[in-house]
């Protein structure tokens, strides 16, 4: 991927912000689970990279109550909607961080916990990604992460790959964002932390293409493209053809999977 990937990832979030808590409710309840997994302990310093609208965080303020969190993202749009959602909780002080994973401007080892809920798969350079996240906690810091699986989606890139002309951005987005158990081991042991626990969550979905759609568009409009435009809408139209022809009396019917990992820098 190029230099200026995460950029446009940015800018994507910040068009879609005020949509996106509509549109990802079951990412709400993914992450949800990942802060029920974190071990029982005080974590006073919190960061959540790839904080989005919140979602995680007030999850996270729910079960631990921190005294400081910090939340880091590129988009403005994001961090607008955080601070909306956050920033009035009595006894939690909110910073917001304008950056990407590998240029966070926060301190070295400085946090608790460290939280990345469905942003990882966005970041280009994942040993680097998680190096970075792992250079902010403290020693003893625990570090959970949630973010797409390998194998989800599969009806969804069956028909992108039978919808010509071929998108192979989009199609070939999925090999670039999903990951597996063992590649999350190995980029958290290359970052120097230890794994604590790994797992993939496989789930089956029923919905209408058009919910599926809208969903896809707030988290991935910078590679769909503007529907607005003569060909992405002709295109658009065609893919959703497809979906309507293959979808049976309960609608649309697709696997979503997720990875969810915890591990700890030693202390
Ligand atoms: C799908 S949202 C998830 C937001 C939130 N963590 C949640 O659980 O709802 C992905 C977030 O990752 C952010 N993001 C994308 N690329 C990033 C990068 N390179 N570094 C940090 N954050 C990034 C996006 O701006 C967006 O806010």
């Amino acid at each position: 991927m190029s230099s200026n990937q995460p950029n446009l990832v940015a800018e994507g979030f910040t068009d879609t912000a005020a949509d996106y808590d509509d549109a990802v409710r079951f990412n709400i309840g993914g992450a949800q689970r990942l802060i029920m997994s974190i071990p029982a302990g005080q974590y006073d310093d919190v960061i959540d990279i790839g904080c989005g609208t919140g979602w995680t965080t007030q999850a996270l303020v729910d079960r631990f109550h921190p005294a400081r969190i910090t939340g880091v993202d590129p988009s403005e749009g994001m961090l607008e909607q955080f601070q909306a959602k956050l920033g009035g909780i009595e006894g939690v002080e909110i910073t917001l961080a304008h950056g990407d994973v590998e240029h966070m401007p926060v301190p070295d080892a400085a946090f608790d916990l460290g939280i990345c809920s469905m942003a990882y798969h966005w970041f280009p350079n994942k040993w680097d990604a998680a190096k970075a996240m792992a250079r902010t906690l403290k020693p003893g810091g625990v570090l959970a992460i949630l973010c797409s699986g390998r194998g989800g989606d599969q009806a969804y890139r069956d028909v992108l790959a039978n919808t010509e002309p071929v998108n192979y951005t989009w199609l070939g987005a999925f090999d670039a964002v999903q990951r597996d158990i063992p590649e999350m081991e190995d980029y958290l042991l290359q970052a120097g932390l230890e794994v604590e626990d790994v797992w993939m969550e496989r789930r089956v979905r029923y919905t209408t293409v058009e919910a599926y759609m809208e969903r896809m568009r707030v988290v991935a409009g910078h590679l769909i493209g503007d529907p607005s435009e003569g060909e992405v809408a002709e295109y658009m139209a065609r893919v959703e053809a497809k979906m309507h022809e293959m979808s049976g009396p309960r609608g649309w019917t697709y696997e979503f999977t997720k990875l969810y990992a915890i591990a700890r820098k030693p202390a």
